[in-house]
């Protein structure tokens, strides 16, 4: 069986959507995936930034941590999970961006047959997770992906998450994921891992 890699794109702000990165990605290395993690970038300019007091720092500090996502890196991959914290009930500008840059691909059908999968953070409890999952589940539906869901197929997707993917509530002060969390997004990690071995093995991806 030839090595599976998994790309994981996500948005972060106040570092709990890349906490939640960070764990799928090693729910996917300990199924004996590649990963490659990367952070989409901020699309305004400095002076907006400036609005909010530290974003700027704590995008700077995430981006010498991660490289930007690519073309190339979409391609690369067997399977894709996005991630965004939720922006008004939808998904952050900054990882739209870098879906709308893959429409080149999309022309080609380079996506087609990858298993992809969603995750977020949102401040509240209902504010807006399961809306912002499912608004990603479009764009890798045009881009002829597999969406690869959790259900309710792991025990801790009865205490954390939701069955559409991993997410947070990170409160008025960025609280970080909780361990149950982080159990979720493992576990997303690792199906996905999974499904992206068997479309492989049944040549329904292309990597090159
Ligand atoms: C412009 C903006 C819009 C937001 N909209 C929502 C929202 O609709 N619902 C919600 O619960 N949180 C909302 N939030 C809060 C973030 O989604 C939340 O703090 C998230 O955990 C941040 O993730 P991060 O730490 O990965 O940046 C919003 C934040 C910003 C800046």
């Amino acid at each position: 069986m030839s090595e599976i890699k998994v790309l994981i794109a996500f948005y972060s702000r106040t570092g709990a959507t890349e906490a939640l990165a960070n764990a799928i990605a090693e729910g996917a290395r300990a199924e004996g995936a590649t990963v490659t993690l990367r952070r989409a970038r901020e699309i305004v300019s400095r002076d907006v930034m400036a609005y909010s007091p530290g974003w700027a720092e704590s995008a700077d500090a995430m981006n010498a941590k991660y490289e930007a996502p690519t073309e190339a890196d979409a391609v690369a991959a067997d399977a894709i999970v996005l991630g965004t914290p939720t922006r008004f009930g939808n998904v952050s500008s900054e990882l739209k961006a870098y879906i709308d840059s893959l429409g080149g691909l999309w022309f080609q059908g380079k996506l087609n047959g990858k298993a992809g999968g969603a995750f977020t953070s949102t401040s509240t409890t209902h504010g807006g997770n399961e809306t912002t999952i499912t608004s990603l589940y479009t764009p890798l539906v045009h881009l002829g992906m597999i969406i690869v869901p959790l259900g309710y197929a792991d025990p801790v997707l009865f205490r954390a998450g939701t069955p559409y993917g991993a997410s947070s509530v990170s409160g008025q002060n960025n609280a970080p994921p909780t361990a149950d969390d982080l159990e979720v997004a493992r576990f997303q990690g690792k199906r996905i891992a999974q499904v992206a071995k068997a479309l492989k093995a049944a040549g329904m991806t292309q990597t090159a």
